[in-house]
């Protein structure tokens, strides 16, 4: 196969698109997708303050050298969630790369906010995954308000989002329904959230980063094992072997004709958010789910 751009031998396949391309005009399909992304959906401009969550993973690696290119603001968030022999290694791997790359970064560690994972873990009858959820977005969120950044960007691709559609899809949950989209406004409390990767695969950034120079982590979290999620994403993955382009197709369309539906439901649904009164942060129940969970961690056995 060749190149379309340059016609020299193409080095990656992409049958969704169906073409392949040579890795320098790659990085240009990798660096004009997000560029259309961020203009279709009006994620952000030149004049916003950026805070990109940084994994150190292939995907908000990508995303933030991506943004660094392209002459966006951006600093980086590392959260270290205290996870022997995953968590030293993620953020070795973020503190590499913004030295290398020269990106601004902040790290939060759990363990000072008392809330370790392992230790959640072990307090909660349930899957932590869930939870730890919860409390990186919680943190994300409050880190962007109290240092002055408009908008939080995550590295979610589009094999994540897809599959987390197909996930709320086979359970009806309407509320999910009504908020999933790489683009969600800021509200009372909320700071605007975006994901610039939804329209790049998994194997599209991991792709970009090899190119990229990026010397990211590979290891999963020790918890995810067996992810309902994970599987979703297989069966995904089959689909667009026999049908390529059916991920995008099926996540845009959601995007384009069928949130409106259910971003109605929701509201009628949800109560209106009130300032949580342990630490202000918007919530419709009595306390924040990070309140609650600080509570239970508190109590005795
Ligand atoms: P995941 O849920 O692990 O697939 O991560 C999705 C996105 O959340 C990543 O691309 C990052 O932007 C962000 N993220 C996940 N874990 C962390 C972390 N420990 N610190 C900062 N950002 C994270
Ligand atoms: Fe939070 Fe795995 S990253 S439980
Ligand atoms: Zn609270």
């Amino acid at each position: 196969m060749k190149c379309p751009r340059c016609k020299t031998t193409a080095a990656v396949a992409l049958p969704s698109h169906n073409a392949g391309f040579c890795p320098e005009c790659f990085k240009v399909f990798f660096s004009r997708q997000v560029a259309k992304a961020i203009k279709e959906r009006q994620l952000f401009s030149k004049e916003d303050k950026i805070l990109i969550a940084l994994s150190g993973g292939k995907d908000s690696l990508a995303l933030a050298r991506e943004l660094q290119l392209q002459g966006y603001n951006t600093a980086g968030l590392h959260m270290d969630l205290a996870i022997p022999g995953s968590s030293d290694k993620a953020r070795d791997h973020v503190e590499r790369f913004c030295r290398d790359f020269g990106v601004d970064l902040h790290v939060l560690e759990m363990e000072k906010e008392g809330l370790p994972i392992p230790v959640v873990e072990k307090k909660f009858n349930r899957p932590v995954c869930s939870l730890c959820g919860r409390i990186k977005r919680y943190y994300f969120n409050k880190f962007a308000l109290d240092h002055g950044f408009n908008v939080l960007a995550t590295g979610h691709n589009l094999d994540d989002e897809a599959a987390r559609l197909f996930s709320n899809v086979m359970r009806w949950d309407v509320s999910h329904l009504g908020s999933q989209g790489p683009d969600l406004p800021a509200e009372q409390g909320f700071v605007r959230k975006v994901k610039p990767l939804y329209r790049l695969s998994e194997f599209e950034t991991a792709n970009y980063s090899f190119l990229a120079g990026i010397d990211y982590c590979y290891s999963p979290c020790p918890y995810s094992k067996g992810a309902s999620f994970t599987y979703y994403k297989t069966l995904l993955d089959e689909l667009e072997y026999e049908q390529p382009g059916r991920k995008i197709s099926f996540y845009e369309g959601f995007l384009n004709r069928g949130r409106q539906a259910f971003a109605r439901q929701d509201e009628q649904q949800g109560g209106k958010p009130r300032p949580c009164p342990g630490c202000g942060y918007p919530t419709t129940g009595e306390i924040c789910g990070i309140c609650r969970i600080r509570e239970i961690m508190g109590s005795k056995e």
